[in-house]
């Protein structure tokens, strides 16, 4: 009898919501608990503060499989530890033929607050249902609550028919004469040279430009930019969005032309720029690379990765594959504590995938670091 009590206030307590989460440390790389008691599923995620509280956006990814059949889902916390799961902030529809029908592909969603607007506004790389990662676009969503529901607005291929503003005359004639089907093979030299012209660049122009892994940043002037993965991932590009948000200004530069830089991350210190991004290898984790400007026009100079030290625990923890993570979003906590967001994916259930914060350190000159650690406080 006084088993079976027990079993029945068991099987209670195991759908009871933990009201009181008492988590008082970062654990990068191990899972971490909702307020359901269910690992956070929000990946490729960002985080913005609002009147006192933080929201994190990401992937609500499946148990099984790559499509996005939830949308984006959001969680708040006062404290960046103990996460509360407030639902689904963008849902895909169940509209055939409509952009974010379930089964789409929504990845690195990412929520500023337009103080103009009044707005919250999502931006989010976008695969159409069954296409693969051939569309390359980018979904504009707005709501007027930090939890939503976002209405999705449209989605698009950036600042079609523009060139990029440092481009010369000349350098446009140079790309406009750049044509693919002068290349049998990609990965050429000559190919490589015709790619960092402008090939790609050019070949896109009608259309938009492509945008795959991407990030949003407001600067201290409150001017936002989207940047992105372009050019079939070879080039990353970072664009002005107008005053809402909600568009582009027409002002774009290309950063590392060919260089294949996904995941980008950034944030600014001390008036420099820096922005930490991933190579092209899937859902394996690579060596990070690192950029610095002292304008977001650039220009900008390359750094080895700023990871360092010691491997994580875990398979390909090792420094020289940025501990077995890929980057999602830079937080600044004040003028000068970053904490640098990434997930280890498990492409045998996204779901799963876990996440690593790790605080970002800083040289004598000013040069990012990043060191593992098995656990830390934030304070
Ligand atoms: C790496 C990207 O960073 C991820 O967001 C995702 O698009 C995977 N590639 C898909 O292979």
């Amino acid at each position: 009898m006084i088993k079976s009590i027990f079993t029945v206030i068991l099987a209670a307590a195991s759908f009871m919501p933990i009201e009181a989460q008492n988590i008082t440390e970062i654990t990068p790389g191990k899972v971490w608990a909702d307020n359901n008691g269910k690992h956070i599923n929000a990946h490729g995620g960002g985080i913005i503060e609002y009147n006192g509280t933080y929201y994190w956006y990401g992937e609500n990814r499946p148990e099984k499989g790559f499509t996005t059949e939830v949308g984006v889902e959001v969680f708040s916390s006062k404290d960046l530890m103990n996460w509360k799961d407030e639902g689904v902030a963008l849902a895909v529809t169940e509209k055939e033929g409509d952009d974010i029908e379930r089964g789409c592909i929504m990845e690195r969603p990412k929520v500023v607050y337009c103080k103009k607007t009044g707005k919250f506004v999502m931006l989010f790389h976008l695969e159409l249902k069954g296409k693969g990662y051939a569309a390359a676009r980018v979904g504009f969503a707005e709501s007027d609550s930090p939890t939503g529901p976002f209405r999705f607005v449209r989605s698009l291929r950036p600042n079609a028919g523009i060139w990029p503003k440092d481009f010369s005359k000349k350098q446009i004639k140079i790309a406009q004469a750049q044509n693919q089907n002068d290349y049998k093979d990609w990965w050429t030299p000559e190919w490589r040279v015709a790619i960092e012209k402008g090939m790609f660049l050019n070949r896109d122009m009608k259309g938009g430009q492509m945008s795959r892994d991407m990030t949003v940043y407001i600067d201290s002037d409150g001017k936002a930019y989207h940047i992105f993965s372009s050019e079939d991932n070879l080039t990353l590009q970072v664009a002005e969005l107008t005053d809402d948000f909600m568009d582009y200004t027409g002002k774009y530069v290309r950063i590392a032309p060919g260089g294949q830089n996904e995941a980008p991350t950034i944030f600014k210190r001390n008036g420099k720029y820096w922005l930490i991004a991933s190579g092209c290898t899937g859902w394996a984790p690579n060596e990070a690379r690192m950029f610095s400007a002292k304008s977001i026009w650039g220009p900008w100079t390359q750094h080895p990765s700023p990871f360092e030290g010691e491997a994580a625990p875990h398979k390909d923890g090792g420094a020289n594959k940025s501990f077995g993570t890929q980057g999602t979003y830079i937080l600044p906590l004040g003028n000068d504590k970053f904490v640098f967001m990434a997930d280890i994916w498990n492409p045998q259930s996204l779901a799963n995938s876990l996440h690593v914060w790790l605080p970002i350190d800083f040289k004598a000159d000013g040069t990012p670091v990043i060191r593992w650690k098995n656990s830390w406080k934030l304070n």
